[in-house]
């Protein structure tokens, strides 16, 4: 599986900004829309385009935009927070939805609800979740895109903890990894360590 881990200045800023207990709720979000915008920055390098041509005010010119824009599945609750952003970079993107909640006694995955097209044969697909932790929320989501036909699959995470990025690697999905950070691991409830908590919970208060 390939895992791209984005080394720049700003997106570690941003994630400082998310990791620090002392960022309230209103500014995690901020922080989250900002480095959003960079992970699909990076998330598009080398995306397939499609050249036209246009006038500019002096000459005609070569344009391009996205070949063929993704889908986004942002995982609910937590990814909502990266959805908005990343639909203003990429105006033509589908979106589709799965929610999951994870049981706090097993830390397992419990699916409460999808919204997906039908047919995702030759779609890429973004998935949106700024926590890759034990895996199982994204290996999840996986299994609903590929049923459907997806053959190309990037998962956007803001940390990701090495077992998670093992679950996707071991999944043997189409997916790739774009990453602002990978921690050290996970502690025994299953949260990413040192990470920035509970991801939902800093952007939308405690349930
Ligand atoms: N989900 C979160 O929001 N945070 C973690 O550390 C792990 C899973």
């Amino acid at each position: 599986m390939r895992t791209h881990t984005v080394d720049h200045p700003l997106a570690a800023a941003l994630l400082t900004t998310m990791r620090d207990a002392r960022t309230d709720n209103s500014a995690f979000r901020t922080a989250l829309r900002d480095l959003t915008r960079i992970l699909i920055y990076e998330a598009l390098r080398g995306a397939p385009v499609r050249h036209f041509e246009i006038a500019t005010p002096v000459a005609l010119a070569e344009g391009s935009r996205l070949a063929q824009p993704p889908l986004l599945v942002p995982v609910l609750r937590a990814g909502l927070g990266m959805v908005d952003v990343a639909a203003e970079l990429i105006p033509d993107a589908r979106i589709g939805f799965v929610g999951i909640a994870r049981d706090e006694d097993s830390h397992q995955p419990v699916p409460y609800m999808e919204s997906l097209p039908d047919d995702l044969a030759g779609l890429p697909v973004y998935v949106l979740d700024p926590m890759l932790a034990t895996g199982g929320s994204m290996r999840h989501t996986l299994e609903l895109l590929v049923a459907r036909g997806a053959t190309d699959i990037t998962a956007v995470c803001v940390v990701a903890a090495p077992e998670g990025v093992a679950a996707l690697a071991d999944s043997g999905h189409p997916v790739r990894l774009i990453t602002a950070a990978i921690d050290a691991g996970l502690n025994e409830n299953a949260y990413i360590v040192p990470g920035l908590g509970d991801a939902g919970d800093r952007q939308f208060g405690p349930r």
